[in-house]
C-alpha cells in the first residue's frame, strides 16, 4: 500500500530486534507524534543505526511491529514511505557536481540561491561554496563542512520526518546548538529522530531512546538520568 503523506505518528509496539552481534534492542514501545523531536542514544554497536534501517524497510526480521499513521510497515510501499522522509546518515554521500546540485538534487520545489545562502550564513558555510564543484565524494571539503552540506540537504526537503544519525559529530559545539536551536525554531512541525553521541545537550524535558545491554528505555531525559543505572554506568 502506498503511503500519502503527512505522516502524523509513528508507533513502536513490542519492537525488538537482536539478530546482529551485539545489537540488542528489547520490547520497544513509543508513539512518536508530529511535532516531537526525540534522541536515541546508547553505546557504540548497541543497534542504534540498526534501529532506523529496521524503520526505512531495510531490515525486515525484526519482532513486533512499526506502524506510521496506524498502517503497519511491512504492508507499505516503501518508496512512498521513503519519499516521507529525510536521512542524514553517518556516512554522507555527495555526488560530483555543485554544491548547489547535491543540495537540491531530487526537489520538486527548488529553493532559490538567496535562500541556500542563508542557510549557508546561519551554518557559517562561505557563500562562494554554493558553486563549488565536489570531488571524490567530498575529499575537498572538511568533515565538518560535509556535514553542514548534508544536514541542508536535508532541512529544504522539509520532509514529513527527519532523521539525523550523528549528524552534528564533527561540528563544533556552537554549530551543534545552532543546528538544535534551528530545528526546534522552524521544524516544529515534523518528526526528527536524532541519534547522537552529545547527551550533554539534550534538555531534561526532551523525551529519549535509550538501548542497553538491559532493556531499551523510551523517557524522558532526567527520569533516564535519575532511574537508571545501566545510563549512569555509560557517563
Ligand atoms: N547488515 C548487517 N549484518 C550483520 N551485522 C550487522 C549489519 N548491520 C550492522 N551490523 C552489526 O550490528 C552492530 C550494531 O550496528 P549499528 O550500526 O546499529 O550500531 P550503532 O549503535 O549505530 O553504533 P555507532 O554508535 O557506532 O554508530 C554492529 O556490530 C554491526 O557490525
Ligand atoms: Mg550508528
Amino acid at each position: 500500500m502506498k503511503i500519502n503523506g503527512p505522516i502524523n505518528e509513528i508507533k513502536f509496539r513490542q519492537f525488538s530486534f537482536d539478530q546482529f552481534k551485539n545489537v540488542r534492542i528489547n520490547n520497544l514501545n513509543t508513539n512518536i507524534k508530529r511535532g516531537q523531536m526525540i534522541y536515541v542514544i546508547g553505546s557504540s554497536g548497541i543497534g542504534k543505526t540498526t534501529l532506523i534501517n529496521c524503520m526505512l524497510g531495510f531490515i525486515k526480521n525484526y519482532k513486533g511491529k512499526i506502524y506510521y499513521n496506524h498502517h503497519d510497515l511491512k504492508t507499505l510501499n516503501l518508496n512512498s514511505l521513503r519519499k516521507n522522509i529525510s536521512l542524514v546518515s553517518q556516512d554522507t554521500t555527495l555526488f560530483n557536481d555543485t554544491i548547489y546540485n547535491n543540495l537540491i538534487y531530487g526537489l520538486k520545489n527548488i529553493p532559490t540561491h538567496e535562500k541556500i545562502l542563508k542557510l549557508f550564513n546561519y551554518f557559517k558555510i562561505n557563500q562562494n561554496l554554493i558553486n563549488q564543484k565536489i570531488v571524490n565524494n567530498g575529499a575537498n571539503l572538511s568533515g565538518g563542512q560535509k556535514q553542514r552540506i548534508s544536514l541542508i540537504r536535508a532541512i529544504v526537503r522539509r520532509s514529513d520526518i527527519l532523521i539525523l544519525d550523528e549528524a552534528t559529530a564533527a561540528l563544533d559545539v556552537d554549530l551543534k546548538k545552532k543546528v538544535y536551536q534551528y530545528l526546534n525554531q522552524f521544524h516544529s512541525n515534523q518528526i526528527i529522530i536524532c541519534i547522537t553521541h552529545d547527551t550533554n545537550l539534550i534538555n531534561p524535558n526532551d523525551k529519549v531512546i535509550f538501548i542497553s545491554n538491559d532493556k531499551t528505555i523510551c523517557t524522558s531525559f532526567d527520569k533516564l538520568k535519575q532511574n537508571y543505572p545501566s545510563f549512569q554506568k555509560l557517563n
